[in-house]
């Protein structure tokens, strides 16, 4: 096979969907207990919160009365009171006090979405309950390893091409300059894909998870690096763009304590650099039918990954 042909991406977004994938909303440390933060996502707007047990809730916006913004009101004993007239809703979404004492309709109700805190990350999940767990780290839990989570910025550009970066082996060499080689095979599972490369003195095991996350543990010269990227659109042109790094808690590594906030600050540097190599070309280019080659079949095959990839408009839109 000569060349592969893949499909416009924007094309299947005009329809109002975004991928029914977790996407991150935001750091977890900015949701400190009483803080009711809002957020642009997925063209509409949510809330987070933690509720009396610490849990993250992530809800819809928009007051079911007249649709005043959620995120201007308070939170009142765990519950979220509206700014307008005080209607309140529960962790649930259901509306729990009207002050006028009218009784309350059914319909007053705020969507709440699957809602996990995974890797400094609170995520939400697009649509009404979660098909899929939510991303993880190849090979490591958040217990094994000293990491750190960071916002990197909103960025322009198609969240699809961001994600391909994970299987498009060739420009690790290209455009980062590093020495790597590839996987004979990805495995492509409903949900990831996944694939090991075994090379002397080096390995690679990177996840995409859903849409909108790929992980990675690299061992460059026997060491143990893991990285998460993840990034979530604003709206049809902007996304949020985050990442975690982490190494093995101390007294997993044999690298004769070298001081580990400093190793964790290194791979952040590292992780930054190719990030900064990345986005001015992300951020620029028109994601299209391409014409692919023989060497760009893991490519191909993410392509057609994210095509059939189920899409939804979000619900509490
Ligand atoms: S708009 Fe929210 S209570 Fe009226
Ligand atoms: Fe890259």
């Amino acid at each position: 096979m000569d060349t592969i042909t893949t499909v416009d991406p924007a094309a299947a977004r005009l329809d109002g969907s975004y991928y029914q994938t977790w996407y991150p909303v935001c750091l977890a440390g900015e949701v400190l207990a009483g803080t009711l933060l809002g957020v642009d996502i997925l063209d509409t707007r949510v809330i987070v919160y933690r509720d009396d047990t610490g849990r993250a809730v992530v809800q819809s916006a928009w007051c079911p009365h007249l649709g005043a913004d959620l995120s201007q009101g308070t939170l009142v004993e765990g519950q979220v009171r509206c700014p307008y007239h005080h209607w309140r809703f529960d962790r649930g979404g259901a509306c729990s006090h009207i002050p006028t004492g009218d009784r309350i309709p059914s319909a007053a109700r705020i969507v709440t979405y699957p809602t996990a805190e995974a890797w400094g990350f609170i995520w939400l999940f697009n649509g009404t309950t979660a098909m899929f767990d939510p991303p993880r780290m190849p090979d490591a839990t958040e217990a094994d390893l000293d990491w750190a989570a960071h916002f990197r910025g909103i960025r322009s550009g198609p969240g699809e091409a961001a994600l391909s970066n994970g299987v498009d082996f060739q420009h690790l060499r290209t455009l980062h300059g590093l020495n790597t080689t590839e996987p004979d095979e990805i495995t492509v599972r409903d949900h990831e894909i996944e694939f090991r490369v075994e090379a002397a003195g080096y390995s690679q095991h990177g996840i995409i998870s859903g849409m909108s996350t790929f992980a990675q543990h690299l061992t460059p010269a026997g060491r143990d690096l893991f990285m998460l990227f993840c990034g979530a659109p604003i709206d049809r042109t902007r996304r949020r763009s985050f990442f975690t790094v982490g190494i093995p808690r101390r007294v997993d590594r044999q690298d004769g304590g070298q001081d580990e906030s400093q190793a964790l600050e290194n791979l952040g540097v590292f992780v930054e650099r190719l990030l900064s190599e990345d986005e001015p070309i992300l951020e620029r280019m028109r994601l299209r039918r391409g014409t692919l080659v023989a060497s760009d079949r893991h490519l191909a095959r993410y392509f057609r990954y994210a095509k059939e990839f189920p899409r939804a408009v979000p619900p509490g839109i």
